[in-house]
């Protein structure tokens, strides 16, 4: 049994993938499986937080003792994520947020027109849910953790992201076979504001969720 050093905690995760509908039977969404979220929130969990999941699609059962909070697209998890962190410690973003959506929704189903090319699907950005909650903390001393997968200048792009996030961790992980997208292991390393970097090697979703703990533990104090 895990250390009880969440005690009196408060933490919010948010997991899976956002899907923005077309029309009622179509959607644009990600490959998240939610694995990596629920993996946060079952171990800060053990590790006796409160924790708030916001679960975006992911198909997996409700972890126990945890609050899950079900959304579909990324206004949802905004307005979700916004409610839960009011009184958080911690907010940790591993959900896979859809960054447009379809300008329209099409209330019937979209249907091919014989002869015709299809019309071209106009997107609107949504809103940056990471980016919004950094810049603006519900709480003196909140500690924002955002996740990027990338796929090319991983460090690189991971160091810009955390600038531009303006959170105080980014969970850099490599999108590749066997690791971060839908599997049980994963491989990252945690970029810190503080110019920190802190590598977690190929193991369980469980054991990167760990690390995060820990470093966010260290910057609550
Ligand atoms: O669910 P699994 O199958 O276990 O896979 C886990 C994962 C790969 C989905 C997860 O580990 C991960 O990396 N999640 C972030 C995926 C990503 O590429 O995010 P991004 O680069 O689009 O966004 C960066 C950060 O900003 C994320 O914390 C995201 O939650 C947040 N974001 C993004 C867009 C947006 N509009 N609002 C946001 O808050």
């Amino acid at each position: 049994t895990a250390e009880p050093d969440l005690r009196g905690r408060h933490v919010v995760v948010s997991a899976g993938g956002t899907r923005e509908p077309l029309d009622p039977v179509r959607f644009l969404g990600n490959r998240s499986s939610g694995k990596q979220g629920y993996a946060l929130a079952r171990t800060a969990a053990a590790r006796g937080a409160r924790v708030t999941l916001l679960a975006a699609n992911a198909g997996l059962p409700d972890p126990a003792g945890v609050d899950v909070v079900h959304v579909g697209t990324a206004v949802q998890l905004r307005e979700a994520v916004l409610k839960a962190a009011a009184d958080a410690d911690a907010v940790v973003m591993a959900a896979a947020v859809a960054d447009f959506r379809p300008a329209v929704y099409a209330t019937g189903k979209i249907k091919k027109k014989d002869g015709h090319e299809p019309d071209p699907v106009a997107l609107v950005r949504n809103p940056d849910i990471l980016a919004e909650i950094s810049a603006d903390r519900a709480r003196p001393g909140q500690v924002v953790v955002g996740f990027a997968a990338e796929t090319d200048d991983v460090l690189a792009n991971g160091r810009a992201k955390l600038a531009r996030k303006g959170c105080d961790l980014l969970v850099v992980n490599e999108v590749g076979e066997r690791k971060t997208f839908g599997s049980e292991q994963n491989e990252a390393v945690v970029l810190g504001a503080d110019g920190s970097e802190t590598p977690v090697p190929y193991g369980p979703k469980e054991a990167l969720a760990d690390t995060v703990w820990d470093l966010v533990l260290r910057r609550l104090g």
